[in-house]
């Protein structure tokens, strides 16, 4: 997967040079370019934003730079964090995992002067998406989070790719809690189930907990859930 970012802050992506991101990188599974938006301006103060028209705080960033910086680099899909966007889910992060070219195009102030985006999606798709119902400053964080959760699906880039059926967010429900070694730490003991080697008690527990997480954290994740996949012992739990 290629993968251009452009931001007027390019030092925020050193995080994907680190860990399984920076690891996919080395290996050619990915490859990631980030580019500085002031390259695409002409005057002397490198100026990407202006007051906004219409009046009101803030900024908003010029269209010019990020018309000539889109020409440069695309076609590709264009995905613009922004607190306005569609809310970012693991399905999300599935279809993004399926593409060859994913452009990022990171806001700041009070967001891209809307034509960039309109002239963009006339020639390639446009996906404006959102992490959740709060506002960062720009949208490089999110586009860090947004490649750890593509990253991963990469085919390759996870060692034990069957991790990926059972984690939360893929089956529609929470993940069961995990324990490791030891067996007791602090007077607080694993259950003993997991430690019974039966396998068939052991996947049962695991649904179980699976589901009484699911009801008691995320009640708009249960409601959700096809009920045609509950069995008998779901319902009993
Ligand atoms: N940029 C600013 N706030 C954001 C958010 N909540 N999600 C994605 N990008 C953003």
């Amino acid at each position: 997967m290629r993968v251009d970012i452009i931001s007027i802050f390019p030092d925020y992506f050193a995080p994907l040079d680190l860990s399984l991101v920076g690891k996919a990188q080395s290996t050619g599974l990915l490859s990631v370019d980030v580019h500085d938006l002031r390259k695409w301006t002409s005057d002397v103060h490198r100026t990407v934003d202006d007051t906004p028209y219409g009046g009101g705080p803030g900024m908003v960033m010029r269209p010019e730079p990020w018309g000539q910086a889109l020409d440069a680099i695309g076609p590709g899909t264009l995905v613009v964090p922004s607190p306005v966007g569609k809310p970012f889910t693991q399905a999300d992060a599935y279809s993004l995992a399926q593409l060859d070219h994913l452009i990022f195009a990171c806001g700041r102030y009070e967001g891209i002067d809307q034509r960039v985006i309109d002239d963009a999606a006339a020639r390639m798709p446009v996906l404006e998406i959102s992490l959740g119902d709060y506002v960062l400053f720009g949208g490089e964080v999110a586009v860090i989070v947004i490649m750890e959760a593509v990253t991963r699906l990469l085919p390759g880039v996870l060692g034990n790719a069957s991790s990926l059926d059972e984690e939360s967010h893929s089956a529609g429900l929470l993940e069961a809690p995990v324990y490791t070694k030891p067996a007791s730490w602090r007077d607080r003991d694993v259950p003993d189930i997991l430690r019974s080697g039966d396998h068939g008690r052991i996947a049962r527990w695991r649904r179980t907990q699976s589901l009484l997480r699911t009801a008691s954290r995320r009640p708009d994740m249960m409601a959700s859930y096809p009920p045609d996949l509950l069995d008998k012992s779901d319902k009993a739990a």
